[in-house]
């Protein structure tokens, strides 16, 4: 697959994650200033979904037990988790995002 497109940039709220779904994947996107970011919604600890979480800045915190990530790199940052979520590439054109759920 290639880059689908999802949602119109001023749908995306920084501090207000939204939750897409491309061929079965459940996908966060986040905004940071005018950057955009997307990554696996599911949190790698257990079963909660990251855009339900608190954003602040490029950390998204999971509303479940705390643990964070952050959304560039996908990385874990604070405990309980410790693995990494996928991150996927994400362009705007014209206004409207674009991710590929491939890009991991
Ligand atoms: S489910 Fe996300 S930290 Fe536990």
């Amino acid at each position: 697959m290639a880059f689908v497109r999802v949602l119109r940039q001023d749908e995306v709220k920084e501090g207000h994650p939204q939750l897409v779904t491309i061929d079965g994947t459940d996908v966060a996107v986040f905004r940071v200033g005018h950057e955009i970011f997307a990554i696996d919604d599911l949190c790698s600890h257990a079963e909660a979904s990251l855009a339900e979480g608190d954003q602040r800045g490029y950390i998204i915190e999971c509303p479940r037990h705390g643990g964070r990530f952050d959304i560039r790199t996908g990385k874990a940052k604070h405990f309980p988790a410790v693995s990494p979520v996928r991150t996927f590439a994400t362009k705007v054109e014209d206004g409207e995002i674009f991710i590929d759920i491939e890009s991991d």
